[in-house]
């Protein structure tokens, strides 16, 4: 019997208890089942964890809202565990499901975010009020099981309270949701460590809304005239964007060229003012990639103050780091 049970700490008299079970990969037909019952229940995925409710269940998808404290106007990710379920959910137009045929043939299962229009029977909620969903089908087997057992797509954001860095571990699900939601679908680290790339095909051309560990070049194989996020600028394309992300108690100082003086100043004032500080190198990017958000929730376990990023280059994978990092910061100094 590998359900655990875990009570968390007592809530104040007016706030009803509630238990986060623990389901490990033998127990994901009881996941699945709370699922159905439409309880929130995260699970692991290859890029971060998610926070999943049956997507097709409107009163689940806003639980999902309320734990995580996640603006309305800002919608999630349906997840699906079949390839050619993206066409049940969504309807192109017969050019653009060629495109969408390519893409899921060379990197699906994985983390690509398509977003399409959608069809009617997914729910306001998920969508935002807008007319188009993102889709994506994880890599990760116990997400797949999950899905394929709950027999509904799964509405998912990243499993964070809204606006701190995301989770890459089960305790840092746990640090975020004990006592919040139904489950947590107990596995290893996540492979990855960057949430999945999106690319909106409603537009035209096709634009990258968030980089991700699939890059640019990859998609041009097969999206000659795809925008990139750095062409079209920051706009605010994609709800989530706009929002303040990723960021930890800890000050963050994002370096985007070596500065010496600014530097030593900032560690002079720690000093002076009896702060903690910690430096971040990100050299070797795609291990940097993984560890990003398990450092920066470390450092607020640790009691650090200040951290400081130094300059990477930011081509390739570091293009992704870079947009992460600079929604966590509270100053870039350039
Ligand atoms: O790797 C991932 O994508 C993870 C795992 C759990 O799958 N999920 C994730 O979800 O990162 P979330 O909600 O934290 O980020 C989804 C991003 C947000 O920036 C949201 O605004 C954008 O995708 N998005 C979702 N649906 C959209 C749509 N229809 N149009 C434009 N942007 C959309
Ligand atoms: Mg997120």
């Amino acid at each position: 019997m590998a359900v655990i049970v875990a009570f968390y700490r007592p809530l104040p008299a007016s706030r009803s208890k509630r238990m986060t079970q623990i389901f490990t990969h033998r127990d994901i037909n009881k996941a699945a089942q709370q699922i159905k019952n439409g309880e929130v229940v995260a699970f692991p995925t290859e890029t971060v964890y998610g926070l999943g409710a049956n997507a097709l269940d409107k009163d689940a998808v806003q639980k999902i809202f309320r734990a995580k404290g996640r603006p309305s106007d800002n919608p999630l990710i349906l997840h699906i565990a079949r390839k050619n379920d993206i066409f049940k959910w969504t309807c192109p137009n017969a050019d653009l499901k060629k495109k969408v045929r390519l893409l899921i043939r060379e990197f699906w299962p994985g983390p690509l975010t398509l977003i399409l229009p959608k069809i009617g029977e997914i729910p306001q909620t998920v969508s935002a009020g807008l007319e188009t969903v993102g889709v994506r089908m994880p890599a990760n087997r116990l997400a797949q099981k999950l899905i394929k057992a709950a027999g509904v797509p799964l509405a998912a954001p990243s499993a964070n309270l809204s606006g701190k860095p995301s989770s890459t571990r089960f305790e840092h699900v746990w640090d975020d949701f004990n006592g919040k939601i139904a489950g947590i679908v107990k596995s290893s680290p996540s492979k990855i460590g960057l949430e999945s790339t999106v690319v909106d095909l409603t537009v035209s051309p096709p634009a990258i809304l968030r980089p991700g560990s699939i890059l640019p070049e990859d998609l041009q194989k097969f999206l000659p005239d795809l925008t990139l996020l750095n062409k079209v600028g920051e706009i605010a394309k994609s709800p989530g964007m706009k929002y303040k992300h990723y960021a930890p108690e800890a000050l963050v100082y994002l370096f985007e060229n070596e500065n010496e003086t600014k530097w030593n100043d900032i560690l002079l004032n720690c000093k002076k003012e009896h702060k903690k500080a910690r430096i971040f190198s990100p050299d070797h990017q795609k291990n940097f990639g993984k560890l990003m958000y398990e450092l920066l929730r470390k450092a607020d376990k640790d009691g650090v103050d200040v951290i400081l990023i130094k300059p990477f280059n930011r081509s390739g994978i570091g293009q992704t780091l870079w947009n992460r990092l600079k929604k966590s910061a509270f100053e870039i100094i350039s």
